[in-house]
């Protein structure tokens, strides 16, 4: 071929800005302020090339580190891109086992180069990879999904920082469009935390290929553009079509001379300035021999070839020079991806490898169709694996996708593990309905590990559709069915998750599934808002007899939380709930099922308020937190942070309300998944929000002088009154109510995000409450629109929280207007839904709340004396609260397995918790374990004697958990009490005994069976 030299990639043109703007960008990083930059466009408009002619400019002219990764279009492996990018990535298909997917030498050597100790790096493989893997197994099994997560993206950012810390780092990571959400999420997450790094993040992507799915549902991509530009978190960079003036540059350099006016009309008209048709139009035409100079200028040959209008036309036709063996070979390639492993390649075609690379290599040499990097082949662009990939008959695909499939999986080494989203995939395609199956419901629970929902929806709806109405499929349909809710459930997605697991609870055979099922809808349909289902799912939920002892308890525990959060108790009381719950628990705690022990945690807070066991509710929130923190967990640390200041704020303790709510945020940010994010992010706007606006009334209301004064009679006289005393205080007020505005504001955001009705109607319940007080009658409005529009249509007025709460809100939201007589009925209704029973009447914060603000409306009607009913009662309660948590108090509580085996060693775990403003000293624990136990270690290891431990006057500070665990041996069999308790000084020196509630353990022979220690949570 004579124009050989002339399929030289041309020079870069036209993109001055676009350069001189990444380098602005680069050169922020360089001084430490990180930025993340998207490059968009549509396909062939240059991205890939502007990025990579950037960076390797870039190289020249500084020192830095360059990491690149890419993403697949049919590859759904969580995290490629980053394996990608940090070459930690061991490609689907390897002979050998080996990590055939990393490009030798250079990056991998670099990274060691930059002092980034292999081990470090073999740390990230691990992480990458996933939970199951590699010799770490053993510690990580422990994690759950969240906790994985969580980790793999600190140990991710660790890694880009300590690199970043030598020199100047950019991550690059190419067509995002087709990345899995877990690397869309650690992106969002690294991109949050770079701004005072040396760190820039380059990302391209294709802006036309942001489409909703079939189901209207966001494409994953556009749902991170749009939560990271909320947080200003990316700048872009939409990449134009050329000017003419470009086109004809392009086009003279790459024929190497003038071309004539006519052919650079017809160029520009017909690409549309996107440089990829001009290059291949300008190849093809070179290659067909459809040009030809004259007068120094190229031109058309007369009336030979035209131009194709559709750029896949112009990429066919060029395709058509290639010899049968070589499109043959491109057609393959084509199915397994763009880029693709030689070895899988020769393989699927039966043939010798050599032969293949030979094969590739002369394409590459005529072509450059595909080009080579290390070991690997790609497409020269993506369009061309797309344009092979349609040429081939139906058939004949799916018999490659078949057989790509067949070769992966039998060239795994037993060690490896299985690429299981792409196996999933090509059964899929190539119709092997069996295989597709297992292996997407393979791939489902991986997504779900690492709380991939979307990933996690897509294979189990596969499995779904493919196994209707088939009888063979019925197990498969069912782990399908509850593996669809938990994914809809992690992504906020409440109404189709209840459908979904009741559906699952109505078709399965198993009773454990079916309970598991309704307990699974309980809580999906009691955020959604729709608690008439969840009292429904409540009243089918069954202690089967087949079930086990840990499924038993949390049929219990469902059943009561359920009920209980209705507030009306018809036959049964609170107490009866909370005894429910009690006894879960210690199962639970018996079996060391932690997210059991979690959740019900979490539920008691309120179940013991309810029974006016305040200091125990705080007890259960602190040692909620503290399990939190030992399982590693942020999804469920940062609920509880959250969820405790809702404790907190019922026990006007506002000041420690805030402060959980500070660590709530700051682990907030940990948690990937951008609308689980959401998801927990809106209880602690919400409550921050309440907090905020509660610590400004009690002030404001402290400072009314009530006690002292006499009647004044109602308007004119009233705002004498409110104008004189207390205009300061009020300035004050509407100071804090902004600031709790725009907490709520952000909590509204984040519920919108989800279906959750409850959420939703918490914080928009806050914003009319808040734009009421601060005379925006507008906003107010607005919100209780939406509010009203939600309690009409759903059920959730029988969650006896929302119920209480939309009485309050609309107690205020009416006395904005000046509309009494409503007002009043609603502070009245307010009140006795909270003294119902289920809040501990009078000495709590919110209906003292109530009894505040009710008071302020009373003296704006002039009704003094009833206002002062109100007032005192009001400040009663808050004294009471003020003083009850005054002296140090400690509340211990022991968790062990409620079955052992004699000589088998145990753990034992003792919590002190001391729920008071001021500090405890810890004396010694008296009666630590029966003597037939033999304490093995101890942790802190304080010193034992005569079965008491000493513990060193150690000082255990206001609402915090000191937990000492042991490790025990028994020495006899049968049931033993283990009642310790607790000698400590509070702040006035006095001594005091705290007596832990007694467990009982059963030590049964070795050789019995159906012991256990670990839970199957
Ligand atoms: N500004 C430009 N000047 C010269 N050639 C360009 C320019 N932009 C893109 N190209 C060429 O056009 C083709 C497609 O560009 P590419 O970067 O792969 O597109 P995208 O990544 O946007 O799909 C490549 O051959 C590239 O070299
Ligand atoms: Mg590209």
């Amino acid at each position: 071929m004579e124009n050989l030299e002339l399929l030289a990639e041309p020079d870069l043109v036209g993109r001055e800005n676009e350069l001189e703007t990444l380098q602005h960008y680069l050169d922020l990083a360089v001084q430490g302020k990180g930025t993340t930059v998207f490059v968009s466009g549509e396909a062939g408009s240059g991205k890939t090339r502007l990025v990579n002619e950037f960076l390797s400019a870039s190289k020249q002219k500084r020192d830095i580190n360059q990491l690149s990764g890419w993403c697949l279009s049919n590859s759904v492996i969580p995290y490629f891109p980053f394996m990608e990018a940090f070459n930690v990535y061991s490609s689907g298909y390897s002979k050998k086992g080996s990590s055939s997917g990393m490009r030798q030498g250079g990056l991998q050597q670099g990274l060691e180069k930059e002092g980034l100790v292999v081990d470090e790096e073999l740390g990230l493989r691990a992480w990458l990879m996933g939970p199951g893997k590699t010799e770490r197994k053993r510690e990580l099994e422990e994690l759950s999904p969240q906790a994985w997560k969580d980790s793999t993206f600190a140990a991710v950012t660790k890694a880009l920082f300590s690199m970043s810390a030598k020199k100047p780092t950019i991550l690059f990571i190419d067509d995002l469009q087709w990345a899995d959400t877990a690397s869309l999420t650690l992106l969002q997450y690294i991109s949050r935390f770079i701004a005072s790094e040396k760190v820039l993040i380059l990302s391209t992507f294709r802006s036309e290929d942001l489409n909703p799915d079939s189901e209207g549902h966001p494409h994953p991509l556009a749902d991170t553009l749009r939560l990271m530009s909320r947080e200003n978190l990316y700048k872009e960079i939409k990449l134009q079509s050329l000017n003419r003036f470009s086109v004809s540059l392009l086009a003279e350099d790459m024929v190497g001379g003038h071309i004539q006016a006519d052919l650079a009309e017809k160029l520009a008209v017909e690409s549309q300035g996107n440089p990829l048709f001009i290059v291949e139009s300008l190849k093809m035409l070179l290659e067909e021999g459809g040009l030809i100079q004259e007068n120094d200028r190229w031109r058309l040959s007369t009336g030979k070839i035209g131009i194709p209008t559709k750029i896949k036309d112009i990429l066919v036709r060029r395709l058509g020079v290639l010899k049968p063996a070589q499109r043959k070979m491109l057609e393959i390639a084509s199915v397994i991806g763009y880029k693709f492993n030689p070895e899988l390649l020769a393989s699927v075609a039966a043939q010798d490898s050599l032969e293949t690379l030979e094969t590739l290599n002369s394409i590459e040499q005529s072509t450059s169709l595909v080009i080579g990097e290390g070991d690997m082949y790609r497409f020269d662009h993506g369009k061309y694996r797309e344009a092979l990939y349609e040429e081939i008959s139906q058939p004949l695909r799916r018999a490659y996708h078949g057989r790509i499939a067949e070769r992966i999986k039998s060239s795994r080494s037993a060690a490896g593990k299985l690429p299981v989203g792409d196996l999933a995939f090509h059964y899929a395609e190539a119709g092997n309905k069996e295989k597709a199956v297992k292996y997407s419901l393979d791939a489902g629970q991986e997504a779900l590990k690492i709380y991939s929902g979307t990933e996690a929806i897509k294979h189990f709806r596969y499995v779904l559709d493919a196994t209707t109405d088939i009888e063979k499929y019925a197990d498969e349909m069912m782990i399908a069915l509850e593996g669809l809710g938990d994914g809809l459930y992690a992504k906020g997605r409440c109404g189709e998750a209840t459908e979904v697991f009741e559906r699952l609870s109505k078709n399965t055979t198993s009773n454990s599934v079916k309970a598991r099922a309704l307990g699974k809808a309980i809580d999906a349909s009691f955020f959604w808002g729709e608690y008439s289902r969840t009292l429904d799912y409540a009243d089918r939920i069954v202690e089967y007899p087949e079930l086990t002892p840990l499924e038993r308890a949390r049929v219990r525990f469902n059943r009561a939380k359920a009920r209980a959060w209705g507030g009306e108790f018809v036959e049964t009381s609170s107490a009866h709930y909370l005894k429910e719950m009690e006894e879960s628990l210690r199962v639970f705690e018996g079996e060391y099922s932690l997210s059991d022990i979690h959740s019900t945690l979490l539920e008691m807070t309120t179940a013991y308020v309810s029974n006016d066991q305040l200091e125990n509710a705080i007890a259960a929130a602190i040692r909620a937190r503290a399990l939190s923190e030992f399982s590693k967990n942020a999804g469920e640390t940062a609920m509880v942070a959250s969820w405790m200041s809702l404790t907190y704020s019922i026990t006007k303790l506002e000041d420690e309300g805030l402060k959980a709510l500070e660590d709530a945020i700051r682990v907030n940010e940990k948690i990937s998944d951008p609308v689980s994010r959401a998801f927990v992010e809106t209880t602690t706007y919400w409550m921050s929000g309440q907090l905020i606006e509660a610590k400004a009334a009690s002030k404001l209301f402290s400072g009314l002088p009530l006690e002292t004064m006499r009647s004044f009679g109602a308007g004119a006289k009233f705002k004498f009154f409110m104008s004189s005393l207390i205009s300061g205080a009020l300035r004050d007020f509407k100071q804090s109510l902004k600031a709790a505005i725009a907490q709520s504001l952000k909590g509204a955001a984040c519920a919108d995000e989800t279906d959750s009705y409850f959420y939703k109607t918490f914080n928009y319940g806050n914003l009319v409450r808040e734009y009421s007080l601060l005379g925006d009658i507008e906003h107010a409005e607005e919100y209780y629109k939406k509010l009203k529009k939600i309690f009409d249509d759903t059920s959730i007025s029988g969650i006896f929280h929302s119920r209480a709460a939309y009485a309050s809100v609309r107690a205020t939201y009416f006395s904005s207007r000046k509309k009494w007589k409503e007002a009043n009925q609603f502070h009245e209704e307010a009140i006795a839904i909270y003294d119902s029973g289920q809040i501990a009447g009078d000495r709590t914060m919110p209906i003292a709340g109530e009894r505040q603000a009710y008071c302020w409306d009373l003296l704006q009607q002039g009704r003094f004396s009833d206002a002062k009913i109100q007032f005192e009662k009001a400040k009663r309660a808050m004294e009471d609260l003020d003083r009850r948590f005054e002296h140090s108090n400690v509340i211990g509580h022991i968790i062990g397995p409620a079955r052992v085996k004699l000589g088998i060693e145990f753990n034992m775990r003792l919590d002190l918790i001391n729920v008071a403003k001021n500090p405890a000293v810890l004396i010694q624990i008296e009666e630590l374990v029966p003597s037939e136990f033999s304490i093995v270690s101890m942790q802190p290891s304080y010193n034992v004697q005569k079965n008491a431990a000493e513990l060193e006057k150690k000082s255990l500070k206001p609402f915090t958990d000191d937990a000492i665990t042991f490790t025990l041996k028994a020495t006899k069999t049968g049931d033993f009490n283990l009642n310790p308790q607790l000698i400590y000084v509070n702040e006035l020196g006095e001594t005091k005994i705290c007596k832990v509630d007694p467990i009982s353990i059963t030590v049964l022979p070795p050789d019995a069976v159906g012991s256990s220690q670990k839970g199957d949570a």
